[in-house]
């Protein structure tokens, strides 16, 4: 038996589920037309930041030492930001929007990455007439100021996002911080502002320190497959519950049973970079291949048959997500050690 793999993810119809997210290599054409052939459904580009495109403007305007869009941090790093952290400003990023999408099949999701409104947004129009299927909006915000509530943080991405929404006619997708308080009020919250899909979750990507020369350290860490708990989890939540809001994965998927556990917990899609980075581009294949065995051998024919089977709402026994389960946990923990 051959089983459908097809599915819908932010309205747009995808051969399978497994979508590529945003690393430094899909901003390589090379890299993403092997990941079409490996298998990936959807790609999404690597982020542009915020601050590159009104680093690119206050450039244009003889402004960068008068700036006050511009973070002093962030003009100090201002040649590297003009020209992206992955070589790309953001004229260069449209083209990437422009060579990318005529040269897959695949839906192609660009990422713009900003924390406070401003007039970066409107570059969200040139994202569409270049031709992406859809944005997807990374909000990195850690919010040092002691006196900023939970609320006025929500209130800001809220902000940003309605923005965005109300700027082009693309679906948009949130790809969030789990660091909410009441991530499910505020995943709905989202979704009646207009959002088509959230992602789950960000990685914060957090400092560490280098005692040796008493830095703080910058070195990205790719994600282990302990992280896959918790998207799983809040998934399994929101599945079904959202009115139409497609759910996302990510966060340390590293093999094909960790994207059966996020279809039965109810993802839509489910996505993966650092599968990727750490095995190469074969690894798609094997997400794919591996997710077709899986419902082979246990008869489903299409993923919405598989989809949410697992998710808290189809639960009879809900406590298994919450402090019952945690209670369980630790004592069995108690148990065994
Ligand atoms: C080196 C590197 C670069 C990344 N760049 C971006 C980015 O530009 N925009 C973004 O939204 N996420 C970015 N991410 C996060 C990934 O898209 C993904 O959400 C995260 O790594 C968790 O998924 P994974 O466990 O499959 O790696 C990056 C991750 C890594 C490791």
């Amino acid at each position: 038996m051959t089983a459908s793999l097809a599915t819908k993810y932010l309205g747009l119809d995808l051969k399978n589920p497994l979508v590529a997210s945003a690393s430094p290599l899909n901003a390589n054409l090379d890299h993403l037309r092997r990941l079409e052939d490996a298998g990936a459904a959807a790609v999404v580009l690597p982020s542009l930041f915020q601050e590159q495109i009104e680093a690119e403007a206050d450039h244009h305007q003889g402004l960068m030492a008068a700036s006050c869009n511009i973070s002093a941090e962030a003009a100090d790093y201002f040649p590297a930001l003009v020209s992206g952290p992955y070589g790309l400003g953001p004229d260069h990023y449209l083209d990437l929007i422009r060579r990318t999408t005529d040269a897959l099949t695949i839906p192609v999701i660009a990422s713009l990455n900003g924390a406070s409104r401003a007039d970066w947004i409107d570059y969200a129009k040139l994202i569409e007439t270049a031709g992406a299927s859809a944005i997807e909006l990374n909000m990195y915000h850690i919010p040092t100021d002691l006196s900023v509530s939970g609320s006025a943080v929500e209130a800001q991405y809220l902000d940003i996002v309605g923005a965005v929404a109300n700027s082009v006619g693309l679906p948009i997708s949130v790809k969030l911080t789990p660091y909410l308080s009441a991530i499910g009020h505020f995943a709905t919250t989202l979704e009646a502002s207009g959002v088509s899909g959230l992602v789950l979750f960000n990685r914060l990507m957090e400092p560490d320190i280098d005692l040796r020369r008493m830095k703080l350290t910058d070195t990205p860490e790719l994600s282990t497959q302990a992280e896959l708990r918790l998207p799983l989890l809040w998934t399994a939540i929101l599945a079904g519950r959202m009115r139409r809001a497609s759910l996302a994965v990510s966060s340390g998927v590293a093999n094909s049973d960790d994207v059966v556990k996020c279809l039965l917990a109810g993802a839509d899609v489910v996505m993966t970079t650092s599968a990727i980075l750490h095995s190469g581009v074969g690894e798609m294949t094997k997400l794919v291949g591996g997710l077709m065995s899986w419902m082979r051998a246990r008869d489903f024919a299409e993923v919405s048959q598989m989809r949410g089977i697992m998710s808290w709402e189809r639960a009879s026994d809900k406590s298994v997500y919450t402090r019952a389960n945690y209670i369980r946990i630790l004592y069995n923990y108690a148990d065994v050690h």
